[in-house]
């Protein structure tokens, strides 16, 4: 019988980090001890952390050695220097504002833009871009294309719904929206990219009606390979052509360098307008530090100045995106559902599927996240009714998520394949019981991105009938 060739690593370990395994009560004691909350279990107490992709990053050989020549200087460093070049580079932009991570960018930027009551619309917002909108009292909006939530196997399901988006402005107005937001690799639907002929279609939308168009662009060098891949007439070109070709569309991005950029830390914002760049110049001195480092070390700065262009390499992303798939494939024919097509940087299971006598409003992807880590020591985050539910601020309304996923994120060139056959073989022994798993409730919560820091408690079992 011929097996499928896993897909091989582009690169040699040159370092390691030992992992260790706690025993089954140890880690029924943690899991008690953090109310069930994922994100408050110490990360040594992790055997495989798939949490998140971000800041996760294994760096490479020539990031280590960039580290060492990071120009300190407060003001105008090198290393500044180095960074702004390349950013100016890979996004085609005048201006390049340095943050710490991703969503410093998005505070700056929507403390600037956004006015009570104004809208962002978003292909999807992620969990931080929406909170900051909704922390400036905007409101935001998400116009994912309808196939997001098909079971089709479309190549571009993280794309903007650019008739409801065209729809939305000529209802509202388009003085009542503060800008438009395309995020890339669409993180919230699965890590589903958005094609070249989307993204024309709403700059086109957005110059016409003169609403500012922003990418977020924390995953954008993965989208860059799947417009390469998958959409006609790219095969042939580069990831940066592709890149370039993608920013020429749009008035400026923010980027949590922690993703794309290959690195533990960092974010910005490029962009081409000079007043706003002013604008956001004056706060971020206030907030983040001075213009020139941005709340980094000018080693930070020399490291993404290194890791932004390694992640553009096609020998990587072809990896990478493979090694995705491989794990999406495992765990399906584990017997778990997952989003398909498998996206950039993370495997998704529908856990709404999975367990179909857990609702909603009782978390079933928190009740799937749970039992990896009870099982097999793998932590990982709920996308669902947990962080997307809760009341909202502005309306007051009882929100609910429009399905419920739990992502295995995968930090970039970190675990190899055997890792992610364990994580399968975990996902395997938890599907043989799955009707034994129960859902949960909130027993405290803060108002925003509730899911970092709430406590849960376990329901009583339900009987499932078949
Ligand atoms: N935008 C997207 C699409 C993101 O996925 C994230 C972070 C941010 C913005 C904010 O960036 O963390 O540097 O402040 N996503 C992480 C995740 C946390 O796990 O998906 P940040």
């Amino acid at each position: 019988m011929s097996r499928k060739r896993q897909p091989i690593e582009p690169h040699r370990i040159k370092s390691v980090e030992p992992i260790k395994q706690l025993s089954a009560h140890e880690r029924e004691q943690r899991i008690v001890e953090a109310r069930y909350n994922i994100f408050r279990i110490d990360a040594q107490d992790i055997f495989i952390d798939l949490l998140t992709d971000s800041g996760t990053t294994a760096m490479s050989a020539r990031q280590w050695a960039a580290l060492m020549i990071g120009d300190e200087s407060y003001a105008g460093a090198a290393s500044f220097r180095n960074f702004e070049r390349t950013v100016k580079d890979i996004f085609r932009k005048r201006f390049v504002i340095p943050c710490h991570q991703g969503r410093s960018a998005e505070n700056l930027m929507f403390s600037t833009v956004v006015e009570k009551g104004k809208y962002v619309l978003n292909n999807t917002h992620f969990d931080t871009t929406r909170g900051n909108t909704l922390h400036k009292g905007g409101i935001p909006i998400d116009l994912p294309c309808p196939e997001s939530t098909s079971d089709e196997m479309e190549p571009f399901k993280g794309n903007m719904d650019t008739e409801h988006l065209e729809a939305f402005i000529n209802e509202h107005g388009a003085e009542s929206i503060a800008m438009v937001v395309m995020t890339v690799t669409n993180n919230s639907v699965g890590g589903l990219p958005v094609s070249m002929a989307n993204i024309h279609a709403t700059s086109e939308i957005c110059r016409r009606h003169n609403i500012l168009f922003f990418f977020d662009g924390a995953r954008y060098a993965e989208n860059c390979y799947f417009i390469k891949r998958d959409e006609p007439g790219y095969g042939n070109k580069s990831v940066s052509d592709i890149a370039n070709e993608m920013f020429e569309c749009c008035d400026g991005v923010m980027m949590s360098a922690k993703k794309d950029g290959m690195a533990n830390i960092g974010g910005f914002i490029a962009l081409n307008d000079e007043d706003l760049y002013q604008r956001v110049t004056e706060l971020m001195i206030i907030i983040e530090g001075f213009p020139t480092y941005g709340g980094l070390a000018g080693r930070d700065l020399e490291v993404l100045a290194v890791g932004l262009r390694e992640a553009q390499d096609f020998d990587y992303l072809d990896f990478r995106i493979n090694q995705v798939a491989y794990l999406g494939e495992q765990i399906k024919q584990a017997g778990m559902p997952i989003v398909e097509p498998t996206g950039g940087h993370a495997v998704f299971v529908d856990a709404g599927k999975f367990l179909p006598h857990v609702p909603p409003n009782e978390f079933p992807g928190q009740s799937v996240a749970v039992e990896f880590y009870r099982e097999g020591g793998i932590r990982m985050s709920e996308i669902g009714s947990l962080m997307f539910g809760g009341k909202d601020p502005n309306t007051g309304e009882e929100l609910i998520a429009v399905r419920e996923l739990v992502r295995l994120a995968m930090p970039r060139r970190v675990y190899t394949n055997s890792h992610y056959d364990y994580v399968a073989d975990v996902a395997a022994r938890i599907a043989d019981r799955r009707d034994s798993l129960t859902g949960y409730k909130v027993v405290h919560q803060t108002a925003i991105l509730r899911h970092f820091t709430c406590d849960l408690e376990p329901l009583a079992h339900k009987k499932v009938h078949s």
